[in-house]
C-alpha cells in the first residue's frame, strides 16, 4: 500500500527524516485559520487508496487536536484507507485519574478523542505511570517507542564518566534501562510532589561517586522543578555540574532559561519536541517503527 506523511506545521524537520528514513511520500496541503480563529484545511495531494500517516508532537495540544481530526478525516473523505498518528509527545497523560472529586481525567478522553479518528498511534516514552499500556486506555493499535537506547548511546559517547541520576522513583525503569546499555553506574533520587512547581527532592549516599558526573535523565521537563531542584541538592551534596537529559522538552514559561540559571553543566533533550536543547535523534526509533 502506498504510504503518505503529512507533516504538521513544525515538525519538518524530524518529518523530512522519516519521509525519507520510511519512504513516504510528503503530501501537500493548506492550514490556516480564519479572521474568526476557525480552521481552514485544503488536502492538496492525492492519497486515494494509501495509508496517510500524519506527524504532529502534541505539545499545547488543544490548539491542534481540533486541526489533526479534520486532516484525518479529510484524507478518509479523500480515499485514504488507513490514517496514522505519529504523536513524538504524547500530550494529556499525567491526569489519569480525579485526584480531587469532580476533576477530568483528561488521559482516558484524549485516549477516546484520538481512538475515534486515527487506526494507529506511533509515540516516543508516553508518560505511563498509573496506566501500565496506552492499550489500557487506547482502543487503536500503538507503539509506545523507547528513546532509552538513543540516550544511552549519546551518554556513552559525551560523558563517559556519568552517575546516571533519576530524579524520581518513576524514572528507575527508563534509567535502569540506559545503565544496562551503557554499563554505567545509576542512582534514583525521592521525590514528594505537592504542587506544579512545589517539589521535594532526596538523595542517597552518593560520596563514592564523586568523580563522576551526573547525568540526570527523566522523560519530561515541563516547569523544570524536578530538574532545577535536582541540580541544586546534587551540586549542594558536592557533586560536579550535572547534565540533564529529558526525552520531552516541553519546557514551559521561562523554564529552560531557569534550568540553565540552576547549575546544571549541559541541558540535552530528543527531538520529539522541536528545541534549541535538542541533541538526540529519535527519528530511527519511529523509522524502524513504520518499517517493522
Ligand atoms: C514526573 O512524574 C515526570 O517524570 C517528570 O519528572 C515531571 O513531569 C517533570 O515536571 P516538571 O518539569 O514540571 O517538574
Amino acid at each position: 500500500m502506498k504510504r503518505y506523511l503529512l507533516i504538521y506545521p513544525g515538525n519538518e524537520t524530524l518529518g523530512r527524516k522519516i519521509a525519507e528514513g520510511a519512504g513516504l511520500q510528503i503530501v501537500d496541503f493548506k492550514l490556516r485559520r480564519f479572521p474568526d480563529g476557525e480552521s481552514y484545511f485544503q488536502l492538496l495531494s492525492a492519497v486515494q487508496g494509501g495509508e496517510v500517516v500524519i506527524l504532529c508532537s502534541l505539545f499545547h495540544p488543544d490548539e491542534k487536536i481540533v486541526q489533526l481530526i479534520y486532516m484525518a478525516e479529510t484524507c478518509r473523505h479523500n480515499g485514504a484507507t488507513r490514517v496514522t498518528l505519529i504523536a513524538p509527545y504524547l500530550p494529556y497523560m499525567r491526569q489519569d485519574k480525579a485526584f480531587k472529586p469532580g476533576e477530568a481525567v483528561t488521559s482516558g478522553t484524549f485516549a477516546d478523542i484520538v481512538s475515534a479518528y486515527f487506526d494507529k498511534l506511533i509515540t516516543i516514552e508516553p508518560h505511563l505511570h498509573r496506566i501500565a499500556s496506552l492499550d489500557d486506555i487506547y482502543s487503536i493499535t500503538t507503539h509506545a517507542l523507547s528513546s532509552a537506547a538513543s540516550i544511552a548511546a549519546w551518554v556513552k559517547e559525551h560523558v563517559p564518566d556519568a552517575l546516571l541520576t533519576g530524579p524520581d522513583e518513576e524514572s528507575t525503569p527508563w534509567i535502569e534501562n540506559v545503565a544496562q546499555r551503557t554499563g554505567l553506574p545509576y542512582t534514583v533520587l525521592t521525590k514528594i510532589r505537592s504542587g506544579d512547581r512545589e517539589v521535594k527532592l532526596e538523595v542517597p549516599d552518593i560520596s563514592k561517586y564523586q568523580q563522576r558526573t551526573p547525568v540526570i535523565i527523566d522523560d519530561i521537563v515541563s516547569t523544570a522543578t524536578t530538574m532545577i531542584k535536582a541540580v541544586k541538592l546534587l551540586i549542594e551534596k558536592g557533586a560536579r555540574p550535572p547534565v540533564c537529559i529529558a526525552t520531552h522538552a516541553v519546557f514551559a514559561a521561562d523554564s529552560f532559561r531557569e534550568l540553565k540559571d540552576s547549575g546544571a553543566e549541559k541541558i540535552v533533550t530528543t527531538n520529539t519536541i522541536p528545541h534549541e536543547s535538542n541533541e538526540i535523534d529519535i527519528s530511527g526509533e519511529i523509522i524502524g517503527c513504520l518499517n517493522g
